[in-house]
């Protein structure tokens, strides 16, 4: 397997390094990639010193997988150009999220929809991975009439310039800004940018992108994303609405059953989720489970997963995982 990471020199390609490492990734041969500014830097994987090179050096390779995390108009640019040489492309971008001829794929989830025809996969974005994961199972038994999420989004979610600018901020050093405030000591209602309807574009993703992956259009999404200055992991205040009258208990049984989930939830002991222990962690995190008493078939939850791992690496890769051992590539 001749496996190429397009953006490799970045935060999420360098978790999908330590995710292909950790996992033991079935790997012939790795091409690391980035822009021509990077071109000959040298990056270690398993003790061996790899050297970046350019994309139209990678498309002449002909990877059988290409894992993108450059951004949305490299994506756009490059990833038709990997898939006309035979490569199979898994975009972390928002480039192809909503075209209605990709998948958005979380494996948990929706990976039986993949063909061999897929050429171009979409990863949902970090926000939406972590709140399907926890509603997908509740979705299957109570069907969801409406959501109302709440994000408190890291800055890792942003990439290298934000922590950056969040490490310059606490040590007292001038830098360049990725925001369009200060981030420490402070809290942004603004990820992404703003769409003519008064919303970000990050809080659009959290109501489209939900709507593709549970294969429903009626569920009802609204959205507010905020930037917290947390160095790695989002959470999420999620009030979401059923069709039909759910047990907490049962709801617990569904959560833990479902593989990537993990429930932390225990008052007596103080357990629930937070960012900084589920920071470099898999899982998606569960905890905070109770009805919402103003209303009825209502629950409130708290999510939190690592957005640089289930939010982005780790899902590429499991589809990665899914697409070998259903011989898709
Ligand atoms: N951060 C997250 O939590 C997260 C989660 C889900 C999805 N994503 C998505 O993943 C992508 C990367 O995010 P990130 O946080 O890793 O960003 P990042 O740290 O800023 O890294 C960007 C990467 O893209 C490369 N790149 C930029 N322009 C390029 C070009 N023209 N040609 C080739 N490579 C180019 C950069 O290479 P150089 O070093 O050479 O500039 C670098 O390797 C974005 O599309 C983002 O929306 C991020």
């Amino acid at each position: 397997m001749k496996v190429a990471i397009v953006g490799a020199t970045g935060l999420v390609g360098n978790v999908m390094l330590k995710v292909l490492e950790e996992r033991n990734f079935p790997l012939d041969e790795l091409l690391l990639v980035a822009s021509e500014r990077s071109v000959g830097k040298k990056i270690t994987f398993k003790g061996k010193d790899i050297s970046v090179i350019s994309i139209p050096t990678a498309i002449e390779a002909k990877p059988d997988i290409a894992l993108f995390s450059a951004g949305g108009s490299t994506s756009l640019e490059w990833a038709p150009k990997f898939a006309e040489v035979g490569t199979t492309v898994i975009d972390n971008s928002s480039a192809w999220r909503m075209d209605d001829t990709k998948k958005l794929v979380v494996p948990e989830i929706n990976a039986k929809e993949l063909t061999k025809t897929d050429k171009i996969i979409a990863n949902p974005n970090c926000s939406t991975i972590q709140m399907v994961m926890a509603l997908a199972p509740l979705h299957k038994n109570y069907k969801i009439k409406r959501i109302v999420v709440s994000t408190y989004q890291s800055v890792s979610g942003t990439g290298v310039k934000a922590v950056e600018q969040m490490e310059n901020e606490i040590s007292g050093k001038k830098g360049d800004m990725a925001y369009p405030y200060p981030i420490h000591k402070n809290a942004i209602p603004h990820c992404d940018v703003f769409e003519d309807n008064g919303y970000t574009k990050e809080e659009m993703k959290l109501v489209n992108e939900t709507q593709k992956i549970l294969n429903d259009r009626t569920i009802a999404v609204t959205a507010t994303a905020v930037r917290i200055p947390t160095a790695g992991g989002h959470s999420e205040s999620i009030n979401v609405e059923f069709q039909n009258d759910f047990d907490i208990a049962e709801v617990r049984q569904l959560l833990n059953a479902t593989d990537g989930i993990t429930i932390q939830d225990n008052l007596e002991t103080n357990s629930y989720p937070m960012p900084m222990y589920a920071n470099g962690k898999d899982d998606v995190f569960v905890g905070r489970l109770r009805r919402d008493g103003s209303q009825p078939n209502t629950l409130n939850m708290w999510v939190v997963s690592d957005n640089l791992r289930k939010g982005a690496a780790t899902n590429t890769v499991q589809i990665a995982e899914f697409l070998i051992d259903n011989a898709l590539v």
